[in-house]
């Protein structure tokens, strides 16, 4: 089965949130935008193919991850019915892997709510999975984390599935998003949902060759490129802006101090853009940039400290040969 818990999202509270977010972030001395707003549906397919590019080795190394740990991964979910939410779930390629295995051993129906910002995404991934598993209940939920795992926990407690063990998965390094603070921050919103007996298996990208980092984030099929700009074309159609993408340039690089990846868009001009929608004109010198992601790399001692000050203990890092990426297991500590 699958249930749609929530509502389409070109809704109008959507765009004026999109437009507040804007102004907020370009009125700063050092313009940005939230990358949740890369993925629209375009943003999506393009961020599907970065996924495929050699250069970016973060999808696949995890799913090498998960594919030669799955037996040792369930040994922690035995005589336990399980509820998986996932965030940022994409395609939901990685976790088709684990659902398998849960179906296999589960007796009880076993619930998936996967949460995305891109309602196509989530809507098509959620069509094709339910095609392939279709003894999985499914609740996709179309929103961003926080809202998306207050949504799910309703829906759990509601339904009086409290018996069931909850196993979070948030894969792809995405928390690398945040500030060091705000990844504290939105694991412990996240360790407040959670029972002794559940668990948060996450992703993080680790600290590497500054040059094998780079190149992950300049592709030579320049998908990144076009997914940094596209947020341009964004800004135009949702809120009628007036940008030319041929005016401003992709830019990524590792920033060695703050041990991450950062990603901008560099104005080529000094130009001057006007926005219809937020009745808003912002001002760009030439080279100005916006800062549109941080992605932050981590040291295995970094992840320790992440959880020890979220709540967290650490059951397990599964880690590459190479040690590029490490898939941790945690529960509340
Ligand atoms: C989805 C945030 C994990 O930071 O590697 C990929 C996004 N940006 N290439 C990342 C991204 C450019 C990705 N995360």
């Amino acid at each position: 089965m699958v249930y749609y818990l929530a509502e389409h999202d070109i809704c109008q509270k959507n765009l004026n949130e999109f437009g507040r977010d804007l102004i907020f972030g370009f009125q700063r001395e050092k313009k940005f935008i939230n990358p949740k707003y890369f993925y629209d549906k375009k943003g999506s397919e393009l961020f599907e193919q970065i996924c495929l590019q050699p250069e970016y080795y973060v999808t696949r190394i995890e799913y090498k991850i998960i594919l030669k740990n799955i037996s040792e991964l369930m040994n922690y979910f035995v005589d336990k019915n399980v509820s998986i939410i996932e965030l940022g779930s994409g395609s939901s390629k990685k976790t088709k892997i684990i659902l398998k295995y849960f179906l296999d051993r589960q007796d009880n129906k076993l619930q998936y709510f996967p949460i995305d910002v891109s309602q196509e995404m989530l809507f098509n991934s959620t069509k094709k999975l339910y095609n392939d598993l279709p003894q999985i209940t499914i609740y996709p939920i179309a929103s961003d984390y926080f809202d998306g795992i207050r949504r799910a926990k309703e829906y759990i407690n509601l339904n009086n599935y409290k018996q069931d063990s909850k196993l979070i998965l948030f894969f792809g390094s995405s928390l690398g998003n945040l500030e060091p603070n705000d990844a504290i921050f939105f694991l412990k919103t996240i360790r407040t949902g959670l029972n002794h007996n559940d668990f948060l298996l996450i992703g993080f990208d680790l600290v590497k060759k500054k040059e094998i980092l780079e190149s992950a984030y300049n592709d030579s099929e320049g998908i990144t490129s076009r997914f940094n700009l596209n947020v341009l074309n964004r800004i135009n159609r949702d809120l009628g802006g007036e940008f030319n993408l041929d005016l401003f340039k992709h830019l990524a690089f590792f920033n060695e101090d703050k041990k991450r990846i950062e990603m901008h868009l560099v104005s080529l001009v000094k130009q001057s853009i006007h926005i219809r929608k937020i009745n808003q004109t912002f001002n760009f010198q030439k080279d100005e940039t916006i800062h549109t992601e941080n992605s932050y790399k981590y040291k295995l001692e970094d992840i320790d400290y992440l959880a020890k000050n979220s709540n967290f203990s650490i059951q397990k890092h599964f880690v590459d040969d190479n040690n590029w990426f490490s898939l941790s297991l945690l529960s509340p500590s």
